[in-house]
């Protein structure tokens, strides 16, 4: 989280869905991997903190929490986050599928959402077991 005295201006989480229900290409894109799999959720900044790097140091520390996990990152992000999506891939991150999915956005239609795998992530795929 990001913290300005009172005010909470960022905040990001980290969870780790089974590797089992990750989409086919991304598993395939980490390695198949058997065990735990990070995933970067619920990435905000408000409004006033943006463009102060705040989403940058969020994501370094996901990254090192991940590392320190030992576990393969990943993300999702919908096709209309056009901001959020110039972060990841201007951080490094690689686009390895891209999906529909079961949710609806703001045009009434199934979401298009892309498929991210952390520069990390990508220079040291998990080993399957
Ligand atoms: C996307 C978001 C998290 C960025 O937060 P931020 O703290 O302003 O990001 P940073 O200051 O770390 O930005 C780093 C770089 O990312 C890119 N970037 C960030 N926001 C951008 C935007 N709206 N449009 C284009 N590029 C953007 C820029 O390259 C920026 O570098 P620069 O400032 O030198 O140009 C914030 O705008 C947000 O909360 N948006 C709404 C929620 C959202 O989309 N979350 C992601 C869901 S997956």
């Amino acid at each position: 989280m990001v913290v300005n005295g009172a005010d909470v201006l960022g905040h990001v989480g980290l969870s780790q869905p089974d590797a089992a229900t990750l989409e086919p290409l991304l598993a395939q894109a980490i390695g198949m991997p058997a065990g735990p799999v990070g995933s970067l959720t619920r990435l905000f900044v408000t409004p006033p903190g943006r463009g102060h790097g705040h989403a940058t140091r969020l994501l370094d520390v996901v990254a090192k929490k991940a590392a320190d996990l030992g576990i393969p990152l990943v993300l999702d992000v919908s096709d209309d986050d056009h901001g959020a999506i110039t972060l990841y891939e201007r951080a490094g991150w690689q686009r390895v599928a891209t999906t529909r999915a079961e949710w609806l956005n703001a045009a009434g239609e199934n979401a298009l959402l892309h498929h991210y795998v952390s520069p990390e992530t990508m220079r040291k795929p998990a080993q399957s077991e």
